[in-house]
């Protein structure tokens, strides 16, 4: 195959891009993006601050351009993201307690209802774990909100649409040794145990010199897949672009029959929120890097 998705739909997997709005003018991108990817996760736009910049007030303009732009080239779609504790809009930040969980039960329902039956999968709930030893969970307002906030998020998120498939994701957490990883899946396990619906776990795998890439990270997806979640790589740069991390990664997420597709999270380096690590598969002029070439190979 000669493009990143007709490859990954070779094995019944996708090869996804995270897209912003403001760039689809740029024709270079939009057509990169177009070839090559078989997926689409809107990089800011379907956050919490830009579909609900006042309370009960939804804008799904820049949203609306990354969706439609994807379903008319033949794309399926990743929601991105319901509950994060980042993000949010300043009405949000001020919302403690009871008033802050109904908002957010009613901010994924009125996400969720302007996109029924059009979401492949929802991260519903985003980055809820602490970094570092702890295995604790983030201090957040929603946290503190009540620790049953995950929950309450994900039964709200299936009611609102029973057919996407919904995910929790988060970062560093693609470690199997690591406390976050641990407490992530001690989550996970729960949840199925106690009929919480939750179908999927996204690791976003923003791979770097503080959080490299370590080959247990096959080990991870295989955990978590018995635990009877679908998984998937959401965000995935790598600073520096090693192609043969790349290639693992690729082929860590082959070896687990339950990983949906990987994600990377922009087109060209000049796209990235980590320009700076020059972490993505194309370069600035549009052509492809080394890694470009490594995942190809691997899919
Ligand atoms: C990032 C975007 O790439 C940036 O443009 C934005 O300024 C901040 O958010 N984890 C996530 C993503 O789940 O939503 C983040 O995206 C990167 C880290």
């Amino acid at each position: 195959e000669s493009t990143l998705g007709a490859a990954a739909a070779q094995s019944g997997r996708y090869f996804g891009v995270a897209i912003a709005a403001n760039r689809l003018s740029d024709s270079t991108y939009a057509s990169i993006a177009n070839r090559e990817f078989n997926s689409v996760t809107a990089e800011n736009e379907m956050k919490i601050d830009a579909t609900e910049p006042q309370r009960g007030q939804f804008n799904f303009q820049n949203a609306d351009r990354i969706y439609n732009w994807a379903v008319q080239n033949g794309k399926e779609v990743r929601g991105h993201t319901l509950a994060w504790h980042s993000q949010q809009p300043g009405w949000m930040q001020n919302l403690s307690g009871s008033a802050l969980r109904q908002a957010m039960i009613d901010h994924i329902n009125g996400v969720m209802a302007h996109y029924k039956g059009k979401i492949a999968q929802w991260d519903v709930v985003n980055e809820a774990f602490a970094d570092g030893s702890s295995g604790a969970r983030r201090d957040s307002n929603l946290e503190r909100s009540g620790s049953d906030w995950i929950e309450v998020a994900f039964r709200t998120a299936r009611a609102a649409d029973p057919s996407a498939k919904l995910c929790y994701n988060d970062y560093n957490v693609e470690n199997w040794t690591w406390a976050k990883t641990q407490a992530m899946y001690r989550m996970v396990k729960d949840f199925k145990q106690r009929g919480v619906p939750i179908d999927c776990v996204g690791f976003q795998s923003h791979f770097n010199s503080g959080s490299p890439y370590n080959s247990n990270f096959r080990t991870t997806l295989q955990e978590f897949a018995a635990l009877g979640v679908d998984v998937a790589i959401t965000e995935l740069d790598i600073q520096g672009a090693s192609p043969t991390t790349y290639a693992a990664v690729v082929n860590d997420c082959l070896a687990v029959s339950r990983c949906l597709g990987v994600t990377v999270w922009g087109v060209r380096d000049m796209d990235s929120w980590r320009s700076e690590h020059t972490p993505l598969l194309f370069n600035n002029d549009g052509s492809k890097k080394q890694a470009y070439n490594a995942v190809l190979n691997a899919l």
